[in-house]
């Protein structure tokens, strides 16, 4: 890393923020070109990656199913999906997969009757709308974290990446109309970081950024996310002036765990893959009035189903899914990280019903880029889920989120290479020194982001309509007040970042919603039903303005 001329701030040559798959994948691509800053708030190896569960979908080898899974990615995006987005996605897959097993992954491999191994040949398994077997996966249901343990080893064997851990990006600083670096500050250990003064902060400059910090499921009350999913790299990017897209099209997975008391763990698709059905409070199977694809249609179509037979007479009714009757597979064995987390909560797979309802899961939208990372602001890029490239259109194909991070964290980290932008050299400028919060405004803080997130889960979650999501830009507005009241007098901290990011999420999603007067995919308009491909075929971009227009790409 240059330490540069006594008056210009520190600098290296890429900066990337988020170690997830997208990140990591793209610092391993630049290393061998450059010095880079991995920066990651949390340790390594936590992100919305590890958590990944049900698996990897790749074009299985035959390479016929390249065109089938291109097909199911279009389908399931439901009219919205970027063909030429998809098609990279698709058709790169299966290369950066290997790598990624040539690096050290373990993928389930299929076995014999007396376990031994058959010539490297993958188990793979399905799930909602595939239209085949092609989804890889690791230790049973743990896929996120093993592609994880082998990225971040990788990685750490590249004697050019360096890591930033605990360390939070503050601002996207820039100069001559382009990214030119950030401002990086400590961001503490988690809980002990709340509210406290953040340490050391210092300007980095660089030749290019990658946002590659994830989703931002906290955004509401009920997620499957990790509380590190904050949505700051969106938030930091939109504030840099960047346009984002697609922001009404939040994820919904259908089933996270339902139980009083419980976070809202998820339960992997993979389950209703392996024959998982869903029943309702009366124990009729009810994907029948839905879908031909029954438990396997696309997730936004589950999701309502879920919420509309869980909804009965006002009241909130349980619904279920149930594997009793799946006697081929060894549901332990299959599915060890959800089995052991059901039996801290007494319950079965192999002989309960499992309560679910669905939970934010992923942002579909996200900082627009082209097919190679590049935003709208020179120096800055994107991939992975804090990016959007229009390849999840309305609703993500199940599984195809890894793949993502992959390919189009290589992607980014090649257009970073073949942009070849120089480093602008400034003055040294410190950041301002943050103040500490008291325990009162901590308080005020934390009531701040829980209302925040429950007005976002009753004003934009599953079931949309205007009156209803002009109220939660209302709320909304208010938490932002409250939030800007926190921050005077340089106020500020890892927490109060975090709800900041989270507040200007909100409201790109809220305003995007309000604007899409048509329901597809992940955003259903109960007063406007019908989707409606004439006005409405086309990208939402939200531009520094803070206005809403819509663009076919
Ligand atoms: C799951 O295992 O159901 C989650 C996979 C995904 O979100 O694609």
């Amino acid at each position: 890393m240059e330490t540069g001329a006594a008056a210009d701030s520190p600098a290296v040559d890429f900066l990337v923020v988020g170690a997830g798959v997208a990140g990591l994948r793209a610092a391993v691509e630049l290393a061998g070109h450059g010095d880079v800053l991995v920066v990651t708030k949390e340790s390594l190896g936590e992100s919305n990656t590890h958590y990944a569960q049900g698996g990897i979908a790749v074009a299985a080898e035959d390479g016929a199913d390249v065109g089938l899974h291109l097909e199911d990615t279009v389908r399931a995006g439901d009219g919205l999906v970027y063909p030429p987005a998809a098609q990279v996605l698709v058709s790169q897959g299966s290369l950066r997969v290997a790598e990624l097993i040539e690096w050290g992954t373990n993928f389930d491999e299929a076995t014999d009757s007396e376990g031994r191994r058959l010539n490297g040949r993958f188990l793979r398994t399905r799930e909602g709308a595939h239209s085949l077997e092609r989804i890889l996966h690791a230790n049973g249901d743990a896929t996120g974290a093993e592609i994880s343990r082998a990225l971040v080893a990788h990685a750490r064997r590249q004697p050019r990446i360096r890591f930033a851990e605990w360390t939070q990006v503050t601002r996207l600083v820039t100069a001559e109309r382009r990214v030119m670096g950030a401002e990086l500050a400590g961001a503490g250990p988690a809980g002990a970081g709340s509210g406290q003064p953040v340490a050391a902060p210092l300007r980095m400059r660089a030749r290019a950024v990658l946002v590659a910090s994830g989703g931002a499921g906290q955004v509401y009350a009920e997620t499957t996310n990790p509380a590190v999913a904050t949505g700051d790299g969106i938030a930091l990017a939109a504030e840099a002036g960047a346009e984002l897209a697609d922001m009404e099209f939040y994820q919904f997975h259908p089933t996270a765990l339902a139980l009083e008391g419980a976070p809202r763990f998820l339960l992997s698709e993979a389950l209703r893959g392996e024959g998982a059905y869903l029943r309702n409070g009366r124990g009729e199977r009810f994907m029948e009035r839905y879908h031909p694809q029954l438990e396997l249609a696309p997730r936004d179509v589950v999701a309502r189903a879920i919420a509309r037979e869980g909804a009965v007479e006002g009241e909130a009714r349980p619904v279920y899914l149930d594997m009793r009757h799946v006697k081929n597979v060894d549901l332990h064995r299959r599915f060890p990280g959800i089995s052991a987390f059901l039996a801290r909560h007494g319950l079965d797979l192999a002989c309960d019903l499992i309560p679910v309802r669905p939970a934010a899961h992923y942002l579909m939208g996200g900082i627009r880029t082209d097919l190679s990372g590049r935003t709208s602001i020179a120096g800055l890029y994107a991939a992975g889920e804090a990016a959007c490239t229009g390849v999840h259109g309305a609703n993500r194909l199940a599984s195809n989120s890894l793949l993502e991070g992959l390919v189009f964290g290589a992607r980014a980290a090649q257009a970073m290479l073949a942009d070849a932008l120089p480093l602008i050299h400034t003055e040294s400028e410190m950041p301002q020194e943050a103040k500490p919060l008291s325990a009162a405004e901590e308080q005020h803080l934390e009531a701040t982001i829980v209302r925040l997130r429950s007005a976002m889960w009753t004003h934009a979650g599953l079931l949309r309509e205007e009156s209803s999501l002009r109220e939660g830009l209302a709320r909304q507005a208010e938490c932002d007040a409250a939030l800007a009241g926190l921050a005077m007098g340089a106020k500020r901290g890892r927490r109060l970042s975090e709800a900041q990011a989270l507040s200007r999420v909100a409201e790109a999603i809220l305003k995007s919603a309000v604007a899409r007067t048509e329901s597809r995919g992940a955003h259903f308009r109960s007063d406007y039903p019908r989707r409606d491909d004439q006005n409405f075929g086309r990208h939402s971009v939200l531009g520094a303005n803070r206005e809403v227009i819509f663009e076919r790409w």
